[in-house]
């Protein structure tokens, strides 16, 4: 009985419950010891069958019931496609759906599907009716079909496929006696795909329905109800069309709709229905100027539907759209044959077209051989394997590439490179943009180092144990030097990196034979544990680090754990705000409005001007008439973080808060757009700053005014004083400080890459001059710093959850980006406690 209720729910969990409860009652009919001992067995039994029922019975069919009725509504089934209508005329009339020519032709059509429909009995039982929604040259019908399955035949919903609605339609065509003959229409290719029913509009009875006519000129549609917000559950569809030998161009210079597409969306075809095979792009959330949507399709037709569900209102977008000749949009590819260039794919950063096929022949003078350098690229689809690239790709020597790429550099075998590209019926992206250049196969990189990808790094950054390359190449087959220790893979790493508890070979080879056995565990401190103190629940090492990292250890409070409001401790990295609730209060997950950036950014490689909303918050602090002076960052509506060195000075000056103006949203200094200004109201430097060691480097300042939060205008996560940012970890360092050493500073915010550095090796470098409160970060090669001008601003590293936090501010350094010295910064973890004591955050 059980599993027949349970059955139509499908759960496997269930019908083993019921197995067990048939063993039990089973158990006691094969005893057969005394009968007292067989009626206290049966007796127990029975209870325990009894509460086994009762709870079945009501509690879990409490919940099952819910879930039962959750999936308990009908379904509707939705395919469109198109057809092809051989020997109609084609007349302008037909795209206007209120004239009679369309009514009068749909009508017919319609009725043609409802009748092969009719020929397989299972869909005729559940059809429900047909909706011819456009024509265009061809003559090509647009069409969807819908089926409402009622509850009780949910099961048969799997049943429902393309290819079933794809038979009865190519049947009805074929067979001569069919209505398609008696009605003297002629139909050749059809096409049918599952479609979401909310994109299934008619045009003759849609309320929000637009046909817009592209020209050469450009005009503007907008979202309902844009700017203020567009209503909920909107269902809005707009057909485009342009004149033979056209494609059409759509671009929203202004896009923000709620941040999650299974509520809200927009979805974009290269065809009149929304037919999947035939989809650009379906895209939610908001985009900033710098990465605007721009889709083109590949004939002169293009669909566009709106999808609101959420009651947030949001508030829409303004499309420009404009027609552009075929023979523009669609030429590509051709011969190079200078000594060096870029290329695009067709129409980037636009997206690329729909059904294209390019190719570039680079050709340089013989005996030089093509470098080939991606410097972005973007060719994403849903259900793409990114080793098979079945669909859109580019080509180079034999191999395809797809999906998204932060670095791509290939060499040619000879003076010639060809490289292909093909995008496919469905789906487009913002495609690639590539530079190219000959070089000397003989000197490939003069006074550099030739990595095996072809590309060229400064010969310092050979063998210093970082991957500069991208590819190790710079990394292998180094003579490790005398302060260099060799790695088990051949790479040379930091003598000073060894036993620091970080796998910095990668091989774990420097952390192995630390001074303890195979099967010990090595404390913080050194100390040499049996393995089995790890995660016992106790508190072996002095410094906890044996529970450190453990999935539960309650009650073993060290400096690893996160400690929750409720003084319960947690002892797992980085705890805080990765989404999972970890302390019975949830405390972990308070106050975790904090590290995104709004906006969907391009992904440019390389490059280091910072994008509008990118760095949402930096902030600009500028003194008196002097303009830029110092960096800071957010932490909450009414205070930010910076370094006790730009306000504690020999100038009685720089301690007055009305000196100080703050800007945020901020990203070239001469553009005000979006930036909110505000004057400082005070200035809390930490007691123990100290102006020669620059210990204790950090300042907090409150606001005279709230900041109102928007898309460029956001704060910063601050770490809890257990957070881990492990050495080699990748983290960005952002500001308007000078670009290279005794230089001015930048008008545009500037971003850098820098590792954090194993403090061993930050102190051997800065000659012990580093304190706890002090971390490094940069590269001991050089090149990549803060510089003069970025004090104050925010060291900031992405977690996994998603999330950024702010590990530093850029606090001193010697000189900048110098060889063996790194950038120092105040270790915000250290300075927490401070923080939160102070303000309350
Ligand atoms: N103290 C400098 C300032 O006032 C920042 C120095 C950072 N230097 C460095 N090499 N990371 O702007």
């Amino acid at each position: 009985m059980y599993s027949a209720r349970y059955e139509y729910d499908g759960r496997n969990g269930h019908s083993e419950r019921i197995d067990f409860l048939n063993s039990k009652e089973k158990a006691p009919s094969k005893r057969k010891t005394g009968i007292i001992i067989g009626v206290l067995v049966a007796l127990l039994v029975v209870a325990a069958v009894a509460a086994f029922l009762i709870w079945l019975f009501i509690f879990k069919d409490a919940d099952s019931e819910a879930t039962l009725s959750k999936q308990r509504s009908p379904s509707v089934e939705v395919f469109s496609g198109h057809m092809k209508l051989v020997d109609v005329p084609y007349d302008q009339t037909l795209e206007d759906t209120d004239s009679k020519e369309f009514r009068d032709l749909a009508e017919n059509l319609e009725a043609i599907l409802e009748e092969n429909y009719k020929t397989d009995p299972f869909l005729a039982k559940y059809y429900t009716k047909s909706v011819v929604t456009a024509f265009s040259e061809g003559v090509i019908a647009y069409y969807w079909s819908q089926f409402d399955i009622p509850v009780e035949d949910l099961e048969i919903v799997p049943e429902f496929s393309e290819e079933r609605v794809l038979d009865a339609l190519e049947n009805g065509i074929k067979d001569q006696r069919s209505v398609t003959n008696r009605r003297n229409i002629k139909i050749r290719e059809v096409t049918a795909s599952h479609t979401d029913p909310r994109m299934a509009r008619n045009p003759r009875a849609s309320k929000c329905f637009y046909r817009l006519e592209a020209e050469e000129k450009v005009n503007s549609f907008s979202s309902p109800g844009y700017p203020t917000g567009y209503p909920s559950q909107s269902r809005c569809q707009w057909q485009i069309r342009a004149s033979e030998d056209n494609v059409i161009s759509v671009s929203f210079p202004f896009f923000h709709i709620e941040d999650d597409c299974s509520d809200d969306f927009v979805f974009i075809y290269d065809s009149l229905s929304p037919d999947d095979s035939q989809a650009i792009t379906q895209k939610c959330g908001q985009r900033p100027p710098s990465n605007p949507l721009e889709v083109v399709s590949s004939g002169n037709i293009m669909l566009i539907n709106l999808i609101t569900d959420t009651i947030v209102q949001r508030p829409g977008f303004e499309a420009e759209y404009k027609a552009i000749p075929m023979s523009k949009a669609r030429t590509c590819g051709g011969v190079l044959s200078d000594n060096k260039g870029v290329f695009t794919s067709p129409l980037h950063p636009s997206f690329y077209p729909p059904a294209m096929d390019c190719k570039w022949t680079i050709k340089v003078s013989p005996g030089n051989k093509v470098r080939v350098k991606f410097t972005m690229f973007r060719m994403k689809e849903p259900g793409v394997d990114t080793r098979v690239c079945h669909k859109d790709y580019v080509e180079v020597m034999g191999t395809k590439y797809c999906g998204e790429m932060s670095s791509l550099a290939l060499t040619s075998k000879d003076n010639v490179l060809e490289v292909t590209f093909h995008s496919d019926e469905s789906y487009t992206d913002k495609g690639f943009s590539v530079e190219y250049s000959a070089y000397d196969p003989a000197d490939p990189c003069p006074n550099k180092f030739t990595c095996n990808s072809g590309i060229c790094i400064a010969k310092e950054l050979q063998c210093d144990g970082w991957n500069d390359c991208g590819d190790m190449s710079d990394e292998m087959k180094c003579q490790c030097g005398k302060d260099q220790f060799p790695c088990g893979n051949g790479l040379c790493k930091p003598r000073l990196w060894v036993c620091d508890r970080v796998n910095d070979c990668g091989d774990g080879s420097d952390e192995k034979r630390c001074g303890c056995e195979e099967n010990e565990w090595r404390c913080g401190n050194g100390v040499c544990l049996p393995q089995d103190v790890v995660c016992n629940n106790k508190q072996d090492c002095v410094d906890g680090s044996d529970e450190a990292s453990c999935k539960t250890s309650p009650g073993i409070c060290s400096d690893f754990s996160f400690k929750c409001k409720n003084k319960e401790c947690v002892n797992k990295v980085n705890a805080e705000c990765d989404r999972v609730n970890d302390c019975s209060d949830n405390s972990d997950e308070d106050g975790c409005n904090c590290g995104t950036r709004p906006y969907k950014l391009n992904r440019i490689v390389g490059g280091q001007n910072a994008e509008l909303g990118e760095w949402p918050w930096q902030v600009s602090l500028h003194f008196l008439t002097n303009g830029h002076v110092c960096g800071a960052s957010i932490i909450s509506e009414r205070w930010l973080l910076s370094a006790a060195h730009c306000f504690v000075t020999s100038s009685p000056l720089n301690h007055v808060a009305s000196n100080w103006q703050t800007y945020s949203g901020m990203q070239d200094q001469y553009k005000q757009d979006g930036v909110q200004r505000r004057s400082l109201k005070s200035i809390i430097s930490h007691p123990d700053y100290n102006q020669m060691t620059f210990d204790y480097d950090i300042a907090l300042l409150e606001l005279s005014e709230p900041l109102e939060f928007t898309n460029t205008i956001q704060p910063i996560c601050l770490p809890s004083s257990s957070h881990v940012f492990p050495a080699g970890m990748s983290c960005w360092v952002t500001g308007w400080g000078a670009l290279r050493e005794g230089g001015q500073t930048a008008q545009l915010l500037q971003k850098a890459s820098v590792k954090i550095i194993n403090d061993s090796v930050c102190n051997m470098v800065t000659e012990g001059q580093v304190t706890s409160r002090m971390l490094c970060s940069g590269f001991l090669a050089g090149g990549v710093d803060a510089c003069q001008g970025d004090s104050g601003g925010p060291l900031v590293c992405f977690e996994e959850s998603g999330k950024w936090f702010q590990a530093g501010i850029v606090s001193w350094g010697e000189g900048c980006a110098r060889r063996n010295k790194p950038g120092v910064y105040s270790r915000v973890t250290k300075l927490r406690d401070w923080i939160k004591s102070e303000v309350g955050i």
